[in-house]
């Protein structure tokens, strides 16, 4: 891919420049939990949005998406906004940056990615962290905080792209780091790296090729139930709700945004529950979560479909210790965590059973857990 990239942009524009990448993200368990102020448990994977940069001396940017094969020229000014969706990314970047008080000026660049378009493994994310991580290297002799760079992405989705996201997948792609999950805390902002050595388990993802789009989905919709209740129970953010005090307010709010708010709760007590249980190696609990997760995504926050909810059931039926829908949902994947004496039987029974029923088979994708948003080496 860092060829193909250098190759392209040569052609293109005459020039060399420096190249970066950002990584898209796994999450073990803390799912819709981040806008709600509680715990995720990411990390980043080896799977990349790469581009090449290089200052052009005007005041325009000038983008070349390989793999769409689509070309986009805008300016600077908040007026300036390109059409397509896939350029926003990148204008919503530099305009972020702008708007926080440093510089941006006009840059020529090419960019592709193996981060799988849909799936819920954060293109997007990717896409903003390289740029954020490029223009903070290129034009701010990196003084923009290593947090700042995650909230400019998440602000991009925010302000240009329609997504009311939480700050996970921009932090995951900004502080990923090779053999290590993070545990967030998304109101004090607090993390800490946990090596992930799942001896004697593999951790993989299995693709339903169902499409997974944000914008326009029912997501925003349900981040809005939760500041509902929260609201509703007097509380900043449901982090600070527990399950006594969402009985006692429950005539007071819909029946769906119950249901939303109890699974919201219990989601913030797993990701604690999971972090302990791997300290002790004990994956079997880890496991069981994971199984508890899916179960209150699909049933009570309703973000699973029918495909996701098969390839659940054949995790368990293979006796895969832990399987849940990852990422925000409406389709993608699911992440498994199997046995190594398991791990072939369930992805061939996964395929064929999957393929039988809906005609084609899942992409398997082994995680492996790497680093996040870096300059990559000339
Ligand atoms: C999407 C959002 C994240 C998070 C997840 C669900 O990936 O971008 O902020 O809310 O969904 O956990």
């Amino acid at each position: 891919m860092k060829e193909k990239i250098k190759e392209l942009f040569k052609s293109r524009f005459g020039t060399d420049g420096v190249m970066y990448a950002s990584a898209g993200r796994i999450n073990l368990i803390g799912e819709h939990t981040d806008y709600n102020g509680g715990f995720v448990f990411p990390g980043a994977i080896d799977k990349y949005i790469m581009a090449q940069i290089n200052i052009n001396g005007t005041d325009r940017v000038r983008v070349y998406s390989a793999d769409l094969d689509d070309y986009c020229e805008f300016g600077l000014r908040e007026e300036d906004a390109p059409q397509q969706q896939w350029a926003r990314y990148i204008f919503g970047v530099c305009r972020e940056v702008i708007k926080r008080g440093f510089t941006v000026k006009g840059f020529d660049t090419v960019f592709a990615g193996n981060v799988p378009l849909g799936a819920g493994l954060s293109s997007s994310a990717a896409l903003e962290s390289c740029y954020a991580f490029a223009l903070n290297d290129l034009f701010n002799d990196n003084k923009i905080e290593k947090f700042e760079l995650a909230l400019i992405g998440q602000s991009t989705e925010h302000n240009y792209c329609g997504v009311n996201c939480g700050i996970m997948d921009q932090f995951a792609s900004v502080f990923g780091k090779k053999d290590c999950l993070m545990r967030l805390d998304c109101r004090s902002l607090e993390y800490k790296y946990y090596p992930f050595k799942a001896d004697g388990y593999k951790l993989v993802l299995l693709d339903s090729k169902v499409k997974h789009e944000l914008v326009d989905s029912p997501y925003n919709k349900r981040r809005a139930s939760c500041e509902h209740v929260a609201k509703t129970l007097g509380v900043e953010t449901l982090r600070d709700a527990d399950m006594a005090m969402l009985e006692a307010a429950k005539d007071q709010v819909s029946e769906e945004d119950y249901m939303r708010a109890r699974y919201v709760i219990g989601e913030k007590q797993r990701v604690l529950d999971v972090c302990d249980a791997l300290e002790r190696g004990d994956f079997e609990t880890v496991g069981r979560c994971m199984y508890e997760t899916h179960h209150g995504l699909s049933k009570d926050y309703e973000v699973s479909c029918e495909e996701l909810d098969y390839l659940n059931d054949i995790a368990r039926e293979c006796g895969v210790t832990g399987s849940r829908i990852m990422g925000g949902g409406f389709g993608g994947c699911t992440i498994n965590l199997v046995k190594n004496e398991l791990y072939d039987n369930f992805i061939a029974t996964a395929k064929a059973k999957f393929n039988e029923k809906y005609g084609h088979e899942p992409v398997v994708y082994p995680v492996i857990i790497s680093d996040g948003a870096h300059k990559c080496e000339a």
